[in-house]
């Protein structure tokens, strides 16, 4: 695991000694035009948003690696993101798969908030992915539990203390925020009822967890974004896999069992040095995508 600063890295150096270049000034030439080619990046968006939501970081974008080509996922805006995860993965799939098959040297993902969970679905279910940098920008990784305002005023039905009466049965699991939502306090009951995070987090057994973790493993780079003064994440450590034990202390990542088991690669990516963790304070949740500084100091490097 490896936390990035943006006063300590160098940039990594997308040119050689160009041997080639010297040689071939022509040839080095259109090395060099294809080794600064960036990536595509898509962009997923999370609950209540829409396409329109993400100028800021496609500006950011197009500044800092002029010519990326930037595709913001048109699906779901709005209420219909409220559809359930599975749902929504296959949709975002069948819009991200043909960007993936264009783009022979690969792909970025940047995903924010419940898109980052609908990311983790299409990561796990896709054999031939080709993403590159899986970007969480602020996504309950290992669940939601927490009666913010902004909860609030979405479900104001639904407090805290009894949306566990709802999301924890067939007809709650319908509804995306109820396949994340993980009350601590009834850890049973998620396990057993969560359709879609309590399987990719490996709480429940799977199937298909050989097959999903084979296809997780692929990504190059996993960087969780998040931040103590987000206001929506509860808790926020969730954005990077820390979640409540049953008291409601954050017991952080590396102390979770979807770590400890490695049950989805966790572990392993970070054994490889590829889980980047990058905390910033003073950013509430609607604005982690169009804040400069958090991507100059924890989205831009990994853009290459
Ligand atoms: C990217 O930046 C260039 C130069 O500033 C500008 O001409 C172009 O319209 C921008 N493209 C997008 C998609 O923002
Ligand atoms: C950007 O990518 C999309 C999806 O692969 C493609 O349809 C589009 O033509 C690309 N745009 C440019 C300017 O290359
Ligand atoms: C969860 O499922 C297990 C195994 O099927 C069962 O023994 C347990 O009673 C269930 N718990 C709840 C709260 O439904
Ligand atoms: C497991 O994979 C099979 C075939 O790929 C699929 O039909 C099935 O729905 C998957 N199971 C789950 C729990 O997603
Ligand atoms: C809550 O759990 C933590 C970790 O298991 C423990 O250290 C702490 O003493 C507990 N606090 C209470 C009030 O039980
Ligand atoms: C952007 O992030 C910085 C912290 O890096 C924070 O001080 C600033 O208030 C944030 N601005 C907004 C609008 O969130």
């Amino acid at each position: 695991i490896s936390s990035w600063s943006p006063l300590h890295g160098d940039w990594p150096r997308r040119l050689g000694n160009g041997a080639a270049g010297l040689l071939y000034p022509l040839l080095g030439a259109c090395l060099w035009a294809a080794v600064v080619a960036y990536k595509p990046v898509i962009i997923v968006h999370g609950l209540f948003d829409s396409s329109g939501d993400f100028k800021n970081l496609q500006r950011f974008i197009n500044e800092s690696h002029p010519g990326t080509n930037v595709t913001v996922i048109d699906l779901f805006d709005r209420s219909a993101s409220l559809q359930p995860m599975w749902k929504q993965v296959e949709g975002f799939k069948d819009a991200v798969y043909p960007i993936m098959q264009n783009a022979a040297d690969g792909v970025h993902f940047i995903c924010y908030s419940q898109g980052g969970l609908v990311c983790r679905g299409i990561l796990s279910t896709l054999s031939d992915h080709n993403v590159h940098s899986f970007i969480s920008l602020s996504s309950p990784q290992a669940g939601q539990y927490g009666d913010t305002d902004y909860l609030k005023y979405l479900f104001p039905q639904f407090v805290k203390s009894n949306l566990y009466h709802l999301c924890y049965t067939a007809v709650g699991q319908r509804v995306s925020i109820c396949n994340y939502w993980n009350d601590p306090h009834h850890k049973d009951l998620y396990v057993n009822s969560s359709d879609y995070l309590a399987l990719l987090n490996g709480e429940r057994p799977s199937p298909n967890s050989t097959e999903w973790k084979k296809n997780f493993l692929m990504i190059k780079k996993l960087v969780l974004i998040g931040g103590p003064d987000d206001g929506v994440i509860t808790p926020w450590q969730s954005s990077q896999f820390g979640f409540y034990n049953d008291n409601e202390t954050v017991v952080e990542m590396q102390h979770q069992d979807l770590y400890l088991s490695d049950f989805f690669g966790l572990k392993t990516l970070a054994a490889r040095g590829d889980v980047i963790i990058c905390s910033v304070p003073g950013v509430e949740h609607v604005w982690w995508h169009s804040n400069e500084t958090v991507f100059h100091s924890c989205i831009e490097r990994w853009l290459v």
